[in-house]
């Protein structure tokens, strides 16, 4: 695709175009400089290595480079499936050129691809919330920040599993928690498809990225990987592993002033019981008084099984993914539906003019078509509202309540919700 294009509103002009393999340095020294770093060499090149598989487009004023965007080539899961979903990072944006409309090209020049890619969807994650809104994105998925309080036992209203624990060498793991971890995407709309490439550079390097006192990566499962037989029954062909009922990756830190941290990063489990198994060690290790763990589901059954609210505590929820529906129709018709409904939606867009106006959404288990109409319309609601609710983590409900939305016909909101409902709460472990 021809990636010169001009952008109106720039004073300059601005010209947009990729940004080729030789421009990775100077790319990356802009990045730097926008997020106030300056890494070693060994993390330059593991940025350097990782932006090779990526979309890379940049905003050059002449031939400086003044405005720089990346995407990973991501798969995300969707009620029902999954789509290939750009997941947009990097945005860096030179202190010199700021507010001059570049972040607003590049958003443009990335939609452009995304459409003519054929992926309707695309996802980041935003260091700042005040920004995206405006370009059409909107809070898919939340995470929260729960503290255990480990000085004394974990106090659980359920029977742990009593299968055996056993750590995993992280060189092992994208092999034997690989297919485990893309069974639960299936459970989790929200969720990132991992590589090998992914698992081994994102989750089991050694240094944290933002605490370099914890410790390399922990890898606990409950019950024996790859051992046949074991209590949860032996694998079919194409299957996970036999042998696993849960994971969970961790890191520690020894504190002077403080208990020791066991810092949770994943834990993933077939039954409440196997949960149980992982929180109660993770709360019983030796030298360690609390576990932190980042980016919980919302609806995490720990918050149930706990016995003592007050020894497990949410500290903090966060928006998780934003999630900007590039083309609509593809998107909504591209996910399962739990209910029947048949509405029509008015839906504002003015960064992508073709998905806007009224559309007659008709949806059933068994399918689902999105089609321009006449007729009058249900619900109006904006692009970035109908990207909270597309994985089913935001109810149009309450959408209207907020008064983000508006129902014309009483009932509309009632039928889309059961309809867009997804067993579980979206959720989004990986961020980027
Ligand atoms: C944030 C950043 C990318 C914005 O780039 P920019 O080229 O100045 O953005 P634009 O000129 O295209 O702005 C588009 C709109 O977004 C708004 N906007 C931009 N940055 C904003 C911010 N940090 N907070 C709130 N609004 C912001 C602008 O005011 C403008 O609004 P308008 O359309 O109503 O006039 C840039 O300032 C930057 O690189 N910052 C440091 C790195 C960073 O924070 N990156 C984002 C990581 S998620």
């Amino acid at each position: 695709m021809d990636m010169e294009a001009v952008h109106p509103s720039a004073p300059s002009p601005i010209q947009f175009r990729d940004i080729p393999e030789a421009g990775i340095d100077r790319a990356l020294s802009l990045a730097y400089l926008a997020f106030h770093q300056s890494p070693e060499d060994e993390k330059r090149k593991h940025n350097h290595d990782l932006l090779l598989g990526c979309t890379r487009v940049g905003a050059y004023d002449g031939d400086e480079l003044v405005g720089f965007l990346a995407a990973f080539p991501f798969t995300v899961s969707v009620p029902g499936g999954e789509l290939p979903c750009p997941g947009i990072t990097f945005v860096s944006v030179a202190p010199t050129h700021r507010r001059r409309g570049v972040l607003s090209g590049m958003i443009a020049e990335l939609f452009a691809k995304a459409v003519a890619e054929a992926s309707p969807i695309a996802a980041l994650w935003a260091s700042e919330d005040a920004i995206y809104g405006r370009f059409g994105f909107g809070v898919a998925t939340y995470g929260n920040t729960v503290e255990i309080d480990s000085r004394r036992p974990l106090a659980l209203r359920i029977a742990p599993d009593d299968r055996p624990l056993r750590l995993v060498d992280p060189s092992d793991v994208p092999d034997l928690l690989g297919p485990y971890y893309d069974r639960t995407r299936a459970d989790r709309p929200g969720r990132l498809a991992r590589t090998e490439a992914w698992w081994r550079e994102e989750w089991m390097v050694t240094e944290d990225e933002e605490d370099d006192e914890l410790s390399p990566p922990r890898i606990v499962t409950l019950g024996t990987p790859g051992s046949p037989g074991s209590p949860v029954g032996p694998g079919t062909p194409g299957s996970p592993p036999p042998g696993i009922a849960g994971y969970a990756i961790y890191r520690t830190k020894a504190r002077d002033d403080a208990p020791g941290l066991v810092r949770l990063d994943d834990l993933e489990a077939d039954t409440p019981a196997a949960a149980a198994a992982l929180w109660r060690y993770l709360a019983s290790i030796d030298l360690t008084g609390v576990v932190q763990a980042w980016g919980r589901p919302l609806d995490d059954p720990l918050l149930l099984f706990a016995a003592d609210r007050d020894q497990v505590r949410v500290t903090g929820q966060f928006p998780g993914l934003w999630v900007r529906l590039v083309d609509v129709r593809a998107a909504l018709t591209a996910r399962s539906w739990a209910a029947p409904v048949d509405v029509v939606i008015d839906v504002r867009d003015d960064h992508l003019p073709a998905n806007a106006g009224r559309h007659r959404l008709t949806a059933s288990p068994d399918g689902c078509t999105y089609e321009r109409t006449d007729r009058p319309a249900d619900l109006t609601l904006d692009v970035r509202d109908l990207a909270a609710a597309y994985l089913g983590g935001t109810g149009t409900d309450a959408l209207v309540r907020a008064g983000l939305a508006q129902e014309h016909t009483p009932g509309t909101t009632a039928a889309l919700d059961a309809a867009l409902r997804t067993a579980r709460l979206p959720h989004t472990v990986d961020e980027f």
